[in-house]
């Protein structure tokens, strides 16, 4: 264990002095309670303490927000393209400015370590300064007429009210990446953030009105999360769904949205290969899985699920990579050193329980951990499986938890074979020295994102966004943009 640098009662009474700790729901620029007064607990994974109480709001509350989202899409939209960019520069500016206390709020709500919550506050904030610039280049096209009489123009137009549905692992970057391309087109949003993280939501929140976008162009409801996703599907003022979370709920919003025929963007589940040849440099697999597998405690939709290395390597790479698995501090994600943080509740360190004994009733042998960590909580070994195939639950499953199963495979193809035999398709990882098998693999690998000698790949510049049943639509980079726009062709007769 290492030295715990900060208590989280001093943590949150800094928060409450910076400002930040917002504990009410913004709708239309105002911070309001719900409005039968109920309440609901978020708690520190790693204490089990009390941090605040936020709002439990319902049906009422996100209408009126969605209302505020209406009204206020007019102003907001005929804005020019650069002053929404400069409203948005000046939100990441605040972002960065404020990176420490958003970085402890999201370590004190969500476990993840203090660094890589910095690293998620840089993350998160390079959205919005991506799409502030992008804001200024949604370019239309213009068409050579099939007549001489005509001009054919094709507009880009925001969609209207955006709806959006944000999950805990990432707290703050999944809101900016998707509240940064809607308010760079013009579109006003609707933020419903997981009950487990709300407050780092309310504080970016917070800092986007002192940015200057104006009072209802964002707006945060908490609490009830079928109420709010019914309110939010039912409403033709919505236009758009954006959703990040499992496989399950974005099929029912995916079905719900038919009713008004929203646009919807999906970023789901996954089911990661991580292709280990022969050929590959051990050190590079074993850094770029170990970072691929580990990252948030392994609770991230990209995280390597299934590492598959091939029989020439596979000892030597299982050796090196449980060395290094064993080197990893668990603890609070306060306290200096420690790589893995608590699992968020105990649901989740329950399917992990249940993917592990699975495993090993199937045949694979626990080489690391395999058990709950001595500290309690939600603390979990971080843990290596050998001997895993593609028919136990711990490679079919997203397994959203510090296990590592190793897969044994003998040729290339197998190894595709093994990573496509999946519903999912967002992220997949590849490691090796040789060149034509990197294109070869990349190509006939069924997913959405691919690393190639590479573990930790995502960044705002590059398309983000899954195929098979990981979603629909891309989130992040030039492409990102488009899913807050809508075409609109315009044909000049007689001229
Ligand atoms: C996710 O887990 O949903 C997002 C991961 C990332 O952006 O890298």
């Amino acid at each position: 264990m290492g030295t715990v640098t900060q208590q989280p009662a001093v943590s949150v009474n800094r928060l409450r002095e910076s400002g930040l700790l917002k504990t009410q729901g913004l709708i239309g620029g105002k911070w309001v309670d719900a409005y039968d007064g109920k309440t609901i607990k978020v708690e520190n994974p790693a204490t089990g303490e009390l941090i605040a109480n936020v709002p439990f709001m319902g049906k009422k509350e996100a209408g009126d927000a969605i209302s505020s989202a209406y009204s206020t899409f007019n102003s907001w939209s005929k804005l020019s393209a650069s002053e929404r960019s400069k409203c948005l520069r000046k939100w990441y500016d605040l972002l960065l400015a404020h990176k420490d206390d958003l970085a402890l709020l999201i370590t004190l709500e969500q476990g993840k370590p203090l660094k890589e919550a910095l690293g998620e506050v840089a993350y998160g904030a390079s959205f919005i300064e991506f799409f502030a610039e992008e804001a200024k280049r949604t370019y239309g096209d213009v068409i050579p007429p099939t007549q001489n009489d005509r001009r054919l123009l094709v507009l880009k137009q925001p969609v209207g009210v955006v709806g959006a549905i944000t999950p805990w692992n990432f707290p703050l970057a999944m809101i900016a990446r998707k509240a940064g391309p809607a308010l760079a087109s013009g579109c006003t949003i609707v933020v419903k953030p997981s009950e487990y993280t709300p407050l780092t939501a309310l504080a970016a929140a917070e800092l986007a009105l002192q940015a200057g976008i104006p009072p209802g162009a964002l707006n945060v409801v908490l609490g009830n999360s079928s109420e709010i996703g019914d309110a939010l599907l039912e409403s033709t003022q919505v236009r758009k769904l954006t959703f990040t979370g499992s496989t399950a709920v974005g099929k029912k919003l995916m079905a719900g949205s038919a009713n008004t025929v929203k646009k919807v963007s999906l970023e789901l589940g996954g089911n990661a290969p991580c292709i280990v040849f022969d050929d590959a440099e051990i050190d590079v697999a074993v850094k770029g899985s170990l970072a691929a597998k580990f990252r948030n405690s392994g609770q991230t939709c990209v995280c390597a699920n299934r590492i598959l290395v091939q029989e020439g390597i596979y000892e030597k790479f299982a050796n090196a990579f449980s060395e290094a698995v064993k080197n990893m501090q668990v603890g609070n994600g306060l306290d200096e050193g420690v790589a893995q943080g608590p699992l968020i509740n105990e649901a989740a360190v329950e399917k992990v329980e249940r993917l592990v004994k699975d495993a090993t009733s199937k045949g694979a042998n626990i080489v690391l951990g395999g058990k709950r960590h001595s500290l309690g909580m939600t603390f979990y070994e971080p843990t290596v499986i050998g001997n895993a195939n593609n028919e136990m639950l711990v490679c079919r499953e997203e397994v959203f938890g510090p296990v590592a199963p190793l897969l044994r495979f003998k040729t290339e193809d197998e190894a595709i074979r093994i990573a496509n035999d999946t519903n999912a398709g967002l992220a997949a990882y590849i490691f090796t020295q040789c060149i034509p098998r990197s294109w070869r693999v990349s190509e006939a690998l069924e997913y959405g994102l691919v690393g190639v000698n590479e573990g930790l790949i995502s960044t705002e510049v590059a398309p983000f966004g899954g195929v098979k049943q990981s979603g629909l639509g891309r989130e992040g980079s030039k492409y990102g943009m488009d899913e807050y726009m809508e075409l609109k062709y315009v044909c000049f007769g007689n001229i």
